[in-house]
């Protein structure tokens, strides 16, 4: 058993071993410890792009399962994505399989034809990136969900957006589509969730899944926070729900919630609403501002989490050695159509 002393001065010496055959994306939900080893962070598409761009023979990537996935789509056969502990994955991702999405499409274009496009946020598995691709679609990620909403409808009247219903709904609002234009695809019950009048009406079908840290933050805690302090601002991730976005102040992705605070004026007054790790270092490094948690108890990304310094020094410790443990390897079928659609979306938004 390692010291932490011991493992710093690890990755260190590794580091410095491998030079250019090593690359470590980092995500910025991850802990310091993990981060400050980066080469570089960022959100989900500047990770995406980066990636894209690596030539190391090694990415180490710290961050979620999906991400990896994503790097390994976007390099050369012979480069090796590297995920420090095979169990980081993403129960949102999770919340949409290929089989659920076959069925849901078939029910979909039997009822609306052929007017629907699908749009998937990167968190999502490999083999929806792939079904996505397939079918003329492209990924999305916080930063540029209204940019490639506003693409899809350029080509068909309806889209079908996977697996974050809250991106989704927020997206959508924000470009001006009401709520009784949104149905939900319930992919348990195989359902289509839907209250207006006329199912001609539907231009967005929001697929069923959530975020489970974003959930913590609620309408509750908005209220406390307005009570309390009220010239605090209010800044969340568009992964939280409609009402809770709705009555926030600013809602972005990880990468415009770090550049608001960074912009903000000395003295000014904070509450946010993402993941601990990412708000905990926001409180360390701008101590000239107030900040907390919108949920005062922190919400903290368990899978992310399971990326530490002992998984982190094990898996450099084994690209060391040129070992190829805990690859994330993604099948060239999947992978090739997966990166049609992982390609429209960094060509849409370069
Ligand atoms: P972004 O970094 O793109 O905002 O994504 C947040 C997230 O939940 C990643 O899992
Ligand atoms: Fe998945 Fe939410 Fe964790 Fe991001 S924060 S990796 S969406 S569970």
């Amino acid at each position: 058993q390692m010291s932490n002393e011991e493992m710093l001065e690890r990755i260190r010496s590794i580091k410095e071993q491998m030079g250019d055959d090593l690359f470590i994306p980092g995500h910025h939900y991850q802990k310091d410890e993990v981060i400050q080893f980066a080469d570089s962070s960022g959100d989900s598409l500047q990770l995406a792009q980066v990636s894209a761009k690596q030539q190391a023979k090694y990415i180490v990537f710290c961050g979620v399962h999906f991400m990896a996935e994503t790097a390994d789509i976007l390099t050369n056969d012979d480069q090796k994505v590297i995920l420090p502990d095979m169990r980081a994955g993403c129960s949102m991702a999770d919340m949409a399989d290929d089989k659920q999405t076959e069925e849901a499409w078939q029910e979909l274009t039997a009822l609306f034809g052929d007017t629907i496009l699908p749009l998937t946020y990167v968190n999502s598995t490999a083999a929806i990136k792939a079904f996505v691709g397939q079918h003329g679609g492209a990924t999305v990620t916080s930063s540029n969900a209204k940019q490639m909403v506003q693409w899809a409808f350029k080509q068909k009247k309806r889209l079908l957006f996977l697996p974050d219903q809250h991106l989704g709904r927020n997206t959508a609002v924000d470009l001006g589509v009401p709520l009784e234009h949104m149905a939900v695809w319930d992919p348990i019950a195989r359902k289509l969730e839907f209250e207006g009048d006329s199912e001609e009406q539907i231009r967005v079908i929001l697929w069923k899944g959530h975020c489970s840290v974003h959930e913590n933050f609620t309408t509750k805690n908005i209220e406390q926070v307005r009570k309390n302090h009220p010239d605090m601002h209010i800044i969340v991730h568009p992964e939280c729900k409609y009402e809770v976005v709705q009555q926030a102040d600013l809602a972005g992705s990880t990468k415009y919630i770090i550049e608001t605070i960074e912009q903000a004026p000395a003295g000014s007054k904070w509450a946010i609403g993402t993941e601990m790790n990412l708000v905990n270092r926001l409180i360390n490094n701008h101590q000239d501002k107030k900040i907390i948690s919108l949920n005062p108890f922190m919400c903290p990304c368990l899978t992310m989490n399971r990326i530490d310094l002992p998984h982190l020094t094990w898996a450099l410790e084994e690209a060391s050695k040129g070992k190829n443990t805990n690859q994330i390897t993604v099948p060239n079928e999947i992978a090739k159509n997966a990166k049609q659609a992982l390609k429209r979306m960094l060509q849409g938004t370069r």
